[in-house]
């Protein structure tokens, strides 16, 4: 890609939970836009999104919207992104992805830019961001891997609704306001009540029982990590809340760290901050990590019952770091300037 001053930007799937985001982190951080055009589906063709003082039109996503544009931002689902990314490359365009279309092609680069940065520069017109549960937890694991060497990695999420989408969102809060006043609940997102409750609401393997979900946080941690056989295993389980992922992350590593230099190790690492005091009650919660761009740490504790273990909650925004603001700081470093919160 030409290095300019300012850049023609565009969002696919521009008026969803990812792309609106999207739209606010561009303006917020001030990325050096010449132009941006926003795309999403028939429905909202037409209808107008803020950005800088103006009211930008979003067009209808066809194939043949690309020319001129430099960067494309994707936030649509996968099968979408397949169809549209190629004709996106073809017109000259860089497209860096939120989709699980591309994540574990070994020929497109799956950055974190805390993490393997230096990958972005491998790209082939095609930057892959990884899922939201797996963004937060490699910006917590790579530290303590520089400095311990991990040999295992157990995570259980506790994901909010907003991974799934706008329509989650409001079905979480519509179910909360229906139950509240004694009325029938709809379930059409999750086939299963999400108010006040918790569910696997991904398809599962009949055989091993793991869902795609848990399969796609243990190969991108190996992918990013550049560690392709690091003994990984997940559980992810969908709370009834609106923002923000909590992970419990559990490690093994191959040289021991107390709680206190891995509290040390984690205090200066890009993009984490420490939120820890067991004796004052202090911790990170999802409401604390919405809207906020840090990876917040908290509960870190020695774990006994293996050599050189220790126990993790780790707290992101899932539509920041989770998706939209990592894709930007992946144009920043694309572009060569790095935006400011790095
Ligand atoms: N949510 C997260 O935390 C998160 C994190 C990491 C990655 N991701 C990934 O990011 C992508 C977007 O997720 P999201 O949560 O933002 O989903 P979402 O809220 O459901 O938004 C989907 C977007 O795609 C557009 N779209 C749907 N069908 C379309 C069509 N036929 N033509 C053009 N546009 C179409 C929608 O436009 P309309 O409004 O017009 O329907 C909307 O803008 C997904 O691949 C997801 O897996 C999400």
């Amino acid at each position: 890609m030409l290095k300019k001053d300012r850049y023609h930007v565009a969002v696919m799937g521009a008026t969803g939970a990812v792309g609106q985001e999207m739209v606010s982190i561009l303006e917020e951080r001030k990325f050096p836009i010449e132009r941006l055009s926003l795309f999403a589906s028939e429905r909202s063709a037409g209808t107008t999104i803020p950005f800088n003082g103006s009211d930008i039109i979003v067009g209808k996503l066809t194939p043949d919207v690309f020319s001129g544009i430099d960067i494309v931002l994707g936030a649509t689902g996968a099968d979408l992104s397949r169809e549209m990314t190629p004709h996106a490359v073809s017109a000259g365009c860089v497209v860096i992805d939120n989709s699980s279309a591309y994540r574990m092609d070994p020929t497109v680069p799956l950055v974190v830019p805390e993490v393997n940065g230096e990958a972005i520069a491998l790209h082939r017109g095609i930057i892959a961001n990884p899922n939201c549960s797996t963004a937060q937890l490699v910006v917590a694991l790579k530290p303590l891997h520089d400095a311990a060497r991990l040999q295992r990695v157990v995570v259980t999420t506790f994901q909010s609704v907003s991974g799934t989408g706008k329509e989650a969102m409001d079905e979480l809060v519509d179910q909360t306001r229906a139950l509240l006043s004694f009325k029938e609940v709809a379930c059409r997102v999750y086939k299963e009540q999400i108010a006040f409750n918790c569910i696997v609401n991904w398809e599962a393997d009949p055989i091993t029982g793991f869902t795609e979900e848990e399969t796609k946080i243990i190969g991108e941690t190996r992918k990013i990590l550049g560690v392709l056989d690091l003994p990984v295993t997940a559980t992810t389980i969908r709370v009834p809340v609106l923002r923000a992922h909590g992970e419990s992350v559990n490690i093994e590593c191959e040289k021991k760290l107390t709680a206190n230099e891995a509290r040390a190790v984690l205090s200066t690492a890009p993009g984490v901050v420490v939120f820890d005091d067991p004796g004052r009650g202090i911790y990170p919660t999802p409401l604390m990590a919405a809207g906020r761009d840090e990876v917040y740490i908290g509960r870190i504790r020695e774990d006994s019952s293996v050599a050189n273990g220790l126990h993790l909650w780790v707290v992101a925004d899932n539509l920041r770091k989770g998706a939209a603001l990592n894709a930007i700081q992946i144009a920043e470093h694309l572009i060569g300037s790095v935006g400011h919160g790095e």
